[in-house]
């Protein structure tokens, strides 16, 4: 599919006012997305794993304007309090969507927006956020267009929450997606996330991200400094093709439940993308001491006990500790005898692998 399959004939309905809401989650990198190219195409594939608990519940009401605007209009409220400072980020997804979804500016929207984890817990909200947002606005047009089937609305959901945040592109659906054209996955996509389409072992089906709060503060890095540094990045295009074999190196992984093999490319992804951002210019270090912590009583326990629970990260000092169904005892008792004194204010969310977004209304 090209960018033009995602532009419609003309409208066949019309409709003045209605209102719609999804509850959208948040999702972890396995294989990550760092670096990217103009229009939001990922400079390499990735591949998450849809989370469940962590999500975003969104709200939208329309009604027809009188005339067509000359510009969005729109209010936003957030946890029932309007919140400015996430209007421009919006904008911008709106200005990005309007040649796809051209009522946008025929309407009014209030949009109504609530986490179910803790604004400051330095948990990134975009993913679930854009990807509520998007599928929302897609109700709306399946409304101004029936004929519109399924497997449309999802890909086109996808593509349009990609514009707003690319990681958001990956949680529309579960329990894993992938995301970017890579070679050796049919029907891949650099425009929107797929299920991925081979074999997954059941051990994969119910495992678990508990995610430790290191460091609940502002991100130091926002995401667009941040895939901006890979320009001009001395490892990228290294970097960008290790991506690349990684997914094929998961492929067997996945599919025969291979948790040794799991734990090495998930880790090595997670201190790679930290690399990346320790190499570039300019160069951050969004590891705190207590991550470190972290990271190596995770190897310490997961070589005394024998354990198949590992780390990833994302561009911040939080650590999510994946581990399987049949470990779940130890790990948590694990994670509060060891690893919850490292975590600010001791807080950490219990999250596991879901499928993906629902309507609920
Ligand atoms: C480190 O999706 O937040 O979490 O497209 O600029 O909104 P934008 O970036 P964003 O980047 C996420 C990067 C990551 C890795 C990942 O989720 O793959």
């Amino acid at each position: 599919m090209t960018e033009k399959d995602f532009e419609l004939p003309e409208y066949t309905f019309d409709k003045e006012e209605g209102s719609v809401a999804y509850k959208s989650p948040s999702n972890i990198a396995l294989i990550k997305y760092w670096g990217k190219k103009k229009n939001q195409v990922p400079a390499n594939p990735s591949i998450s794993f849809t989370l469940d608990a962590c999500a975003t519940t969104t709200k939208i009401t329309y009604k027809k304007l009188k005339g067509a605007a000359t510009d969005f209009q729109f209010e936003l409220l957030f946890e029932g309090t309007p919140k400015p400072d996430f209007k421009p980020k919006i904008k911008t997804f709106l200005k990005r969507s309007e040649a796809y979804l051209p009522f946008l500016k025929a309407y009014h929207f209030k949009i109504e927006t609530s986490n179910s984890f803790p604004h400051s817990s330095g948990i990134a909200s975009s993913a679930s956020g854009m990807s509520a947002i998007a599928l929302c606005l897609m109700a709306v047009e399946k409304d101004l267009y029936p004929q519109m089937n399924e497997d449309y609305l999802v890909k086109k959901a996808s593509f349009l929450a990609r514009l707003g945040s690319g990681s958001a592109c990956r949680s529309i659906e579960g329990d894993l997606v992938q995301w970017g054209r890579h070679a050796g996955v049919t029907g891949s996509s650099d425009l929107f996330g797929i299920k991925y389409p081979y074999k997954v072992h059941k051990v994969f089906r119910n495992y678990h991200d508990t995610i430790l709060l290191v460091d609940k503060g502002e991100k130091q890095v926002s995401s667009t400094v941040g895939h901006d540094l890979m320009h001009g990045h001395p490892f990228a295009e290294k970097r960008f093709a290790q991506a690349h074999e990684n997914l094929d190196r998961l492929r067997p992984v996945l599919e025969q439940g291979n948790l040794k093999e799991f734990i090495k490319i998930v880790e090595s992804e997670a201190l790679t993308l930290h690399g990346m951002m320790m190499t570039s210019h300019p160069y951050f270090i969004l590891m705190k001491p207590n991550t470190l912590e972290i990271i190596n009583r995770i190897w310490e326990f997961r070589s005394a006990a024998k354990s198949n629970l590992c780390f990833t990260l994302d561009a911040g000092a939080n650590v999510h500790v994946l581990y399987p169904e049949n470990e779940k005892e130890v790990v948590h008792q694990f994670i509060k005898n060891e690893l919850v004194v490292f975590c600010q204010n001791q807080q950490y969310i219990c999250d596991r692998i879901g499928f993906g977004a629902k309507r609920l209304y």
